[in-house]
């Protein structure tokens, strides 16, 4: 039981994965294809090339992941694959194939909760380093393009529960990234060159207040009110208004013009586009998410009284966010875990891994549940 490795699927979005993971630790290999280069003339993903993509990829994908690991078909223990959140036809691909393949082959099929995949790639990394100790209950700040959540989780006899403490109310937080980054002739996806330029940029030149990160309990039930709840809608609509209002629209074509012309731009390459007005617009846009996001997560953190904070998903990755959450937990003795950069963005690795302890428990699923678009952690 304890060498048991698991070949993992992921493909609730714009990544096509497989993995295989043994035992929830040792990972033997991580094949991600992304779709950027498909959906990026959109500036987001269109959910119908999406579901193509997934399948012209998926094959040869899995078939990656296993030569990588050094094992067949036969030799893997279970099959895991997201079920759910994510787009409904997207899922679909993996589900499918995954059923297939664990009827095909006799082995158990595994479905994982992506969300719960994300805060897996943490523990996965955290694992191979040996010695991790965690102190329950666990804070979970998943912020990704589809999801901005905080979970408190404890402990069960196999695995964690969860409890949602926040969410977000409208737009995700990398969704915001992504729409920002559109609107400014940025290219897509917009998180890591925002991050990448946010540097070069004056973060106090441009005032979001609480008026645009807005309170997101406004005109919500009394008995559906959070305190942690996020809203990001606000904050690419006072962007739009003030490039309108600092009549940057030229600006913007002209960058978006000289863009098309590269295949698939680097922040190396959109630097010398940006104007000073740009690069401080981005900067402040990016300082006023970073500290909604951290101010929010610690108040839970202490109201709850969590031991341990995780912070992951595609969002996780910037910089900017992890430097202040370092320094803010840091200053209030909360240690704070991140993955790696290629951990947190979409992976199967953490799907495999999150699958495990359903493997050691015999949690496995019958052939006739489908993709959830809307699945919840609990
Ligand atoms: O976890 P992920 O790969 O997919 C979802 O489950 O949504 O997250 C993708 C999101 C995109 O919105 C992307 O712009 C954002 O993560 N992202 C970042 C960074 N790298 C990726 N946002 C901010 N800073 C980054 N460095
Ligand atoms: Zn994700």
């Amino acid at each position: 039981m304890g060498t048991a490795c698991i070949l993992g699927i992921e493909s609730s979005c714009d990544e096509t994965a497989a993995a295989v993971v043994c035992a929830g630790e040792t990972t033997l290999s991580n094949v991600v294809l992304s779709q950027i280069a498909t959906h990026q003339p959109y500036g987001g993903v269109v959910p119908e090339l999406a579901s193509r993509e997934h399948l012209r990829a998926i094959v040869p994908v899995v078939r990656r992941a296993l030569e990588e690991a050094g094992k067949t078909y036969d030799s893997i223990d279970a099959i895991a694959v997201t079920q759910g959140p994510g787009l409904a036809g997207a899922l679909l691909v993996g589900i499918t194939y995954a059923k297939a393949l664990a009827f095909a082959l006799g082995k158990p099929l595994i479905t994982v909760n992506h969300l719960e995949g994300h805060i897996h790639a943490v523990l996965l990394e955290e694992r191979q380093k040996g010695g991790f100790q965690i102190d329950f209950p666990v804070l979970s700040l998943v912020v990704s393009g589809g999801h901005t959540h905080l979970f408190l989780a404890a402990e069960r006899e196999h695995g964690w529960i969860y409890e949602t403490i926040g969410r977000t109310r409208d737009d995700a937080a990398g969704e915001a990234y992504d729409k920002v980054a559109k609107l400014l002739g940025l290219g897509y996806p917009g998180g890591p060159v925002i991050d990448a330029l946010a540097g070069h940029g004056n973060p106090r030149a441009v005032h979001f207040g609480h008026a645009q990160i807005k309170h997101a309990n406004r005109g919500v039930p009394k008995d559906r009110q959070t305190p942690y709840d996020f809203s990001f809608s606000g904050i690419k609509t006072a962007v739009l208004r003030y490039v309108e209002l600092e009549d940057m629209r030229g600006s913007v074509q002209a960058r978006q013009q000289a863009l098309a012309g590269i295949a698939r731009p680097k922040p190396e390459d959109i630097l010398p586009l940006c104007d000073r007005k740009t690069l401080d617009l981005v900067a402040s846009f990016q300082r006023a998410v970073v500290r909604d996001l951290v101010s929010k997560t610690l108040e839970a953190a202490r109201e709850r009284e969590a031991r341990t904070l995780f912070v992951t998903g595609g969002v996780a990755a910037n910089s900017e966010l992890r430097r202040t959450f370092e320094l803010e937990a840091g200053k209030e003795g909360l240690p704070v875990y991140f993955p790696s950069r290629r951990l947190s963005t979409d992976n199967a690795a953490m799907i495999a891994a999150a699958a495990y302890p359903k493997f050691v428990a015999k949690d496995f699923a019958g052939p006739e549940f489908s993709a959830e678009p809307s699945l919840a952690l609990k």
